[in-house]
């Protein structure tokens, strides 16, 4: 039977570690991390149609400038079809600030045409044209918690965790070309072996009590906080009132934290007023994807 219109979401993912342990030859870094989608998410509508078109409330990430449409070209290539799809994206999750928005609308384009146009194709060859697109692409195609390592592409699947609440700041604004940037601003007193990531990922279950015990590190924070304008106050600002210290995701601006309590969550929506910054409450997702 032809199907007609699948709307999915594409969840928010965060890096609760993300260590980078060199550089390779081919351009990239050689990382470990934990990855975990929340339950923030945009949404991917896909309908039937002649020719391509992509469309998305954030007019600056129309047509072609969207990730999707390189997603659905891609797909199309791969599977030998045209690219015949309206793809319809509302944004929810901060844009280029390190939470994998741009990602997971691509994975979830990649899932919904692999129904759309009939082609079954199966994971591992999903995961080949995701790992094209972007780092972090693989994993968003099926979310949860998982160890990257390689270019952040080689997963290794973590048991599900208790949902865990994270408050995540998304500090207004972002810089261009910002992950080779932020990769590009590193020097190799930033490395570190992977082991503080791997000792995390064999813990039995990720909790808050694990993470904050063991608090978060992201190689990236030394420079986040030197390159994005405005960070460092808005950081300083959720530090002053949280009894754990935040923690960056990606390669930022966003960062989150781990309130105790509601007094203290309040606090640190309190600190960001005047400053630009969004505040998001979420909970960890470990989605089962219905398609
Ligand atoms: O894979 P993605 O498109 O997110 O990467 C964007 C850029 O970030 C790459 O071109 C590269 O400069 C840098 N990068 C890196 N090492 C990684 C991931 C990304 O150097 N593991």
């Amino acid at each position: 039977m032809a199907v007609d219109t699948l709307s999915m979401p594409a969840y928010a993912k965060v890096n609760l570690s993300l260590e980078v342990i060199g550089r390779r030859d081919d351009g990239y870094h050689e990382v470990a991390t934990i990855l975990q989608t929340v339950d923030l998410a945009d949404t991917v509508t896909l309908r039937p149609a002649d020719g391509l078109t992509v469309a998305c409330d954030d007019t600056t990430l129309f047509g072609e400038a969207n990730i999707v449409w390189d997603a659905a070209v891609a797909l199309a290539i791969h599977a030998g079809v045209g690219p015949n799809a309206h793809i319809t994206i509302e944004k929810r999750i901060p844009v280029a600030a390190g939470l994998g928005g741009g990602s997971s609308d691509a994975a979830a384009a990649l899932r919904g045409l692999n129904v759309l146009w009939g082609l079954n194709l199966p994971d591992a060859e999903l995961a080949s044209v995701a790992a094209s697109l972007g780092s972090d692409v693989p994993f968003l195609l099926t979310g949860g918690a998982a160890l990257g390592t390689g270019r952040g592409d080689r997963l290794k699947q973590l048991p599900a965790s208790d949902t865990t609440h994270l408050l995540l700041v998304a500090p207004g604004g972002t810089i261009s070309r910002k992950t080779p940037t932020l990769y590009g601003a590193l020097t190799p007193d930033d490395y570190s072996d992977g082991a503080q990531t791997r000792r995390l990922a064999d813990s039995a279950a990720l909790t808050a009590a694990t993470l904050t015990s063991d608090s978060c590190r992201n190689v990236f924070t030394r420079a986040a906080l030197e390159i994005f304008p405005g960070l460092s106050d808005v950081w300083e600002r959720v530090a002053a009132v949280t009894r754990f210290p935040p923690c960056l995701s990606g390669a930022g601006p966003a960062f989150f934290c781990m309130p105790s309590d509601e007094t203290e969550q309040a606090k640190v929506v309190a600190a960001l007023q005047n400053t630009g910054a969004t505040a998001h409450l979420v909970r960890t997702i470990n989605p089962a994807h219905a398609v």
